[in-house]
């Protein structure tokens, strides 16, 4: 009897040494196991026969592929990996979409994530609350329940929510919802919630490094100095989200006579004058305006400016060829990339684009400790400029990071806090 205790004494502290030793080298293994995992079977016996073994299997989500504007696929994608999260599963990557067709499905080019995002960097920021698996990590694709969301005005968020509900106790491999884009599925979630996804999309170093390209070619326009690689890294830019497409005008016209608010469109005369009167720029100061391509032929986007802002575009900054290289997707990335890391943001509270910039840039600013960035002084401030602000310039803008909600991001909205 005593040597068969000793035995298994012995057999325990071996195993836990060989744990304590292999565990420091797969850091992610225990958050791994914690997580998503189901444990199916547990055995009771200890001389356990293999078809009575522990197996652990997780469970998967599969959504739809990610269509729209870049920022209308992010929204998606975290709506995805929520709805995941709330179904105790894991989201299988899913593909997004690089071109920009509303209607055309067939015309949508799927793209994977990883190719825009890091993966692993996603999944490590974000362990232990949400997290993406691959195709191939999938046991039985068989074992696959295809969820239907329901339509319609009858189909609330309540019974969507119901739903959801119902299916988390689900045991099959993959629960995979059909239809929808994710961006049209009913919103249950707060803005935190979101934000903690957004901060775990890392862009790919490729594409990283082309918006690292335009940002240094906007900053070295902004030096006065020759020796460009000296001042150039700290020399301060605006970035101006500026929507003036026919489409976007036609769009903003119907959404104000609909929601019976006046401050929606901006007319380029409006937006460069709210702009001028921005308190505390430096004289130059360089103004990168991201517009549509279309407009880059409209060269009376770059006339008009106040003396001492220095207006560019991607064709008069010269960095055309970095964009042209790239689909729709990956341009719209970088021009986000280039506007979030502006010193001051100025855009539409009505645009996806400009509000998930400030999103960003209001975490940013909490993480630094400023849980007030209405103040004029505070750094890398963002303003609206669809809404008059202080002594005729545009309304500080900062999100309002306790909604309950994606709503007012989503769709936008004039309630900006500020
Ligand atoms: C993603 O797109 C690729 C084609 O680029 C396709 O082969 C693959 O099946 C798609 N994956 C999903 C989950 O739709
Ligand atoms: C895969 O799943 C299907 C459906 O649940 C099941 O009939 C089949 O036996 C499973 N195959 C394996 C290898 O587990
Ligand atoms: C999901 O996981 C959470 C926390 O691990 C647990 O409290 C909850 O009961 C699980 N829900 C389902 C349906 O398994
Ligand atoms: C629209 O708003 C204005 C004031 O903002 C109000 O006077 C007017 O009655 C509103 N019209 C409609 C149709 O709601």
């Amino acid at each position: 009897m005593k040597s068969v205790a000793c035995k298994c004494a012995f057999l325990v502290f071996f195993v836990l040494f060989f744990r304590a030793i292999l565990l420091p080298m797969f850091p992610n293994f225990g958050d791994f196991q914690r997580n998503n995992l189901d444990w199916i079977h547990i055995s009771s016996s200890v001389q356990a026969p293999s078809e009575d073994n522990r197996v652990k299997r997780e469970k998967f989500l599969e959504v739809p592929q990610i269509v729209w504007g870049l920022n209308n696929q992010k929204i998606a994608f975290a709506r995805a990996c929520l709805t995941a999260r709330m179904m105790n599963r894991t989201l299988l990557m899913p593909n997004l979409s690089a071109s920009l067709f509303y209607k055309e499905i067939e015309l949508l080019q799927p793209i994977a994530f990883d190719k825009i995002f890091q993966f692993d960097r996603f999944n490590s920021l974000c362990n232990g609350f949400v997290r993406l698996g691959h195709f191939s990590d999938v046991f039985n694709r068989s074992n696959t329940f295809e969820l239907q969301k329901g339509s319609g005005r009858k189909w609330t968020l309540e019974r969507d929510l119901d739903q959801l509900k119902q299916f988390s106790e689900e045991s099959v491999e993959v629960i995979q919802i059909m239809g929808k884009n994710p961006f049209l599925w009913h919103d249950h979630w707060p803005v935190k919630d979101y934000a903690k996804v957004f901060e775990c999309l890392v862009l790919v170093e490729e594409i990283a490094a082309e918006a690292e390209k335009v940002v240094s070619k906007i900053r070295a326009r902004g030096s006065n100095s020759d020796d460009v690689a000296d001042v150039s890294a700290t020399t301060p830019y605006v970035a101006v989200h500026m929507r003036l497409e026919k489409d976007w005008m036609i769009h903003c016209k119907k959404l104000e006579q609909r929601s019976n608010i006046s401050e929606i469109c901006s007319s380029k005369e409006e937006i460069m004058s709210r702009v001028a009167h921005i308190g505390g720029l430096r004289d130059p100061t360089i103004v990168y305006l991201a517009v549509a391509d279309n407009l880059l032929e409209d060269a009376s986007v770059l006339n008009g400016w106040k003396k001492g802002l220095l207006p560019f575009e991607k064709k008069k900054l010269g960095v055309s060829d970095i964009y042209s290289k790239h689909s729709y997707l990956i341009q719209s990335a970088i021009d986000y990339e280039v506007c979030l890391r502006a010193d001051v943001f100025i855009g539409n509270s009505f645009s996806t684009f400009s509000s998930l910039i400030v999103l960003e840039r209001t975490q940013k600013l909490i993480r630094l400790g400023v849980t007030n960035s209405c103040n004029s002084d505070v750094r890398w401030p963002s303003y609206a400029y669809n809404i008059l602000g202080e002594s005729e310039g545009p309304k500080k803008w900062m999100t309002d990071m306790s909604g309950l909600s994606l709503q007012a991001i989503s769709y936008g909205s004039n309630q900006i806090i500020c």
